[in-house]
């Protein structure tokens, strides 16, 4: 089915803040994750039940990879999945991972795993789909 937008300054957002001073986000902004393992950002989406492809738009502008956890409505979703660096922090790229979710509304999580926090973020996209195979990365 059509793919959604979810921008992150429109998001619950736990350590992190809405910033606009690096160029190419979508929206009004983007959600700079404070610099500590924990932060996090909330989407609520909804979708049909089963899998779908979930891409968080992001920049990295260090050279260190952020990774994050993501949580399906409390519940483990994909670990570890990195956001390495994008050469700029104006410089966005995607990430995508698959969820399984249910129908109506889900509560998406991103969380930031290590003590850099996460990457900027832009904006999620979920596309549900109809197989249940591995996505590219
Ligand atoms: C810089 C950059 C921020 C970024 C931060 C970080 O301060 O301007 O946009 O969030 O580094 O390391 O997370």
């Amino acid at each position: 089915s059509a793919a959604t937008d979810y921008q992150a300054e429109d998001a619950t957002i736990s350590q992190g803040v809405v910033e606009s001073n690096h160029a190419g986000y979508t929206g009004s902004g983007f959600v700079n994750y404070d610099n500590v393992a924990g932060g996090y950002i909330e989407w609520t989406v909804t979708a049909p039940a089963g899998p779908a492809d979930v891409s968080l738009r992001y920049a990295n502008g260090t050279a260190a990879t952020r990774p994050m956890d993501f949580t399906v409505n409390g519940q483990p979703g994909a670990v570890g999945i990195t956001f390495p660096g994008t050469g700029a922090w104006t410089t966005w790229k995607s990430k995508t991972v698959r969820l399984q979710l249910v129908a109506g509304t889900n509560k998406i999580r991103a969380r930031a795993t290590s003590a850099d926090g996460g990457p900027n973020a832009d904006k999620l996209t979920v596309t549900p789909t109809s197989d249940d195979t591995t996505p590219p990365s």
